[in-house]
């Protein structure tokens, strides 16, 4: 047997309903894991290219710097609910993994704290009208050492014929995990999202009414261009990251679910670099434009997300843990709770935006 016996507590909701809510946190997790990706990418050219007196450059580094803790925020409570659902679904073999290397695990802790540190710097230098390029990359390497980490983890949890030769090794969490071909694909996957997502997050910023012409146009430029590459990159990097698995693997995502997800990773990119591409050639945007291109993103993501999710389910399932062959016993009265506060969430964050949107807007420019 090469998975822990199953918890002895049924759980508590349909394997269906948290796999849906699982899929689509993720998909918002990443989503937002690629607005910090590219803007800290983009604050490292504003910033560099700031230094030249470069005012365009100068005001596009304070814009984007400004909203990174917001963007951070989103990326870690985004990625919380999938990181309970994956505990409750699959703990048997997320719990071997990361008891396996649990030094880096724990360390996420403490890159996502350096990360948050750094973005609060950036952006307060950023007001002051100081280089920023500096705290950027730093915050850039946490980030990315944050998802190389989860990259690793995810991949472990599939390999469970690794784990007893891991564990004899040592059990003192310290080792690193065998090299897998499928770890770097996948972690690609997620950072090149950051031009794409993370372009349309620049050309939205551009039409701003409180910021000066140059830095507009300064946005304009550097998201269109990001977001065409991200465009591309996603379809390659996703593909790559999708064909790296085994064949026997793939063949068993040929029923009718996985092709329609498959055609909506297609269609979403599709439909993003297309919209990338009108913005860079005919060099307009708009913020419609922009929340169109945003969401060609979304769908794309939703599609590899729900692909990601096979990969795993077959893979363990190959392997002896079938995720849907659990004992349920669901507890309505708190899963319909549950529901409630989250629609409730939901229309409060509706309110909050609405309330800024109608707010008298204050001049974003450096302090000099
Ligand atoms: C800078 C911060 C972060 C980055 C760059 C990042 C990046 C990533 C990447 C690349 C993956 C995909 C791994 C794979 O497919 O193999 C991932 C998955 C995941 N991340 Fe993040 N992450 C960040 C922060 C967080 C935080 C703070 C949490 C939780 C509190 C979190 C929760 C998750 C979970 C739960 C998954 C996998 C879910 C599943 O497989 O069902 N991440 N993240």
């Amino acid at each position: 047997m090469q998975f822990p016996h199953v918890d002895p507590i049924p759980i508590p909701a349909p394997v269906w309903l948290m796999k849906t809510l699982s899929l689509l946190t993720l998909t918002l997790h990443f989503f937002a894991v690629n607005i910090l990706i590219g803007s800290l990418v983009a604050v490292i050219v504003f910033s560099v290219r700031g230094q030249g007196k470069d005012k365009g450059s100068s005001g596009a580094a304070l814009v984007v710097s400004r909203r990174l803790p917001i963007v951070m925020t989103y990326v870690i409570n985004l990625g919380i609910p999938p990181l309970l659902f994956a505990q409750v679904l699959y703990g048997r073999a997320l719990y071997t993994s990361t008891i396996l290397i649990a030094v880096q695990w724990i360390s996420v802790v403490f890159l996502v704290m350096a990360c948050y540190w750094l973005l609060y710097r950036i952006s307060a230098k950023a007001i002051e009208g100081k280089p920023v390029h500096w705290y950027a990359s730093g915050a850039l390497v946490c980030a990315a050492l944050v998802g190389h980490i989860y990259a690793t983890t995810m991949t472990l949890m599939l390999k469970p014929e690794v784990w007893q030769e891991m564990y004899a090794k040592s059990a003192t969490g310290l080792q690193r995990a065998p090299h897998d071909p499928t770890t770097e694909p996948r972690l690609l996957f997620v950072l090149i999202g950051g031009f794409l997502i993370g372009g349309f997050w620049l050309t939205l910023h551009s039409r701003l009414k409180t910021i000066e012409p140059e830095t507009a146009e300064t946005l304009k430029k550097l998201g269109s261009t990001f977001a065409v590459i991200g465009a591309v990159g996603e379809l390659g990097a996703g593909i790559w990251a999708y064909s790296v698995h085994p064949a026997g693997v793939l063949a068993a995502l040929s029923t009718p679910y996985y092709m329609v997800s498959k055609g909506i990773f297609v269609v979403g990119f599709a439909l993003a670099l297309l919209v990338a591409l009108y913005q860079l050639l005919q060099k307009k945007t708009g913020a419609l434009l922009s929340t169109i291109g945003g969401l060609g993103g979304f769908l794309g993501l939703a599609g590899a997300v729900m692909v990601r999710d096979g990969i795993r389910d077959v893979t363990l399932q190959q392997k002896g843990l079938d995720v849907w062959n659990r004992q349920e016993a669901s507890n309505w009265f708190v899963i319909g709770l549950f529901l409630i506060v989250f629609v409730l969430g939901l229309v409060a964050i509706g309110w909050l935006l609405a309330v800024m949107k109608s707010a008298r807007p204050i001049t974003e420019q450096v302090n000099s």
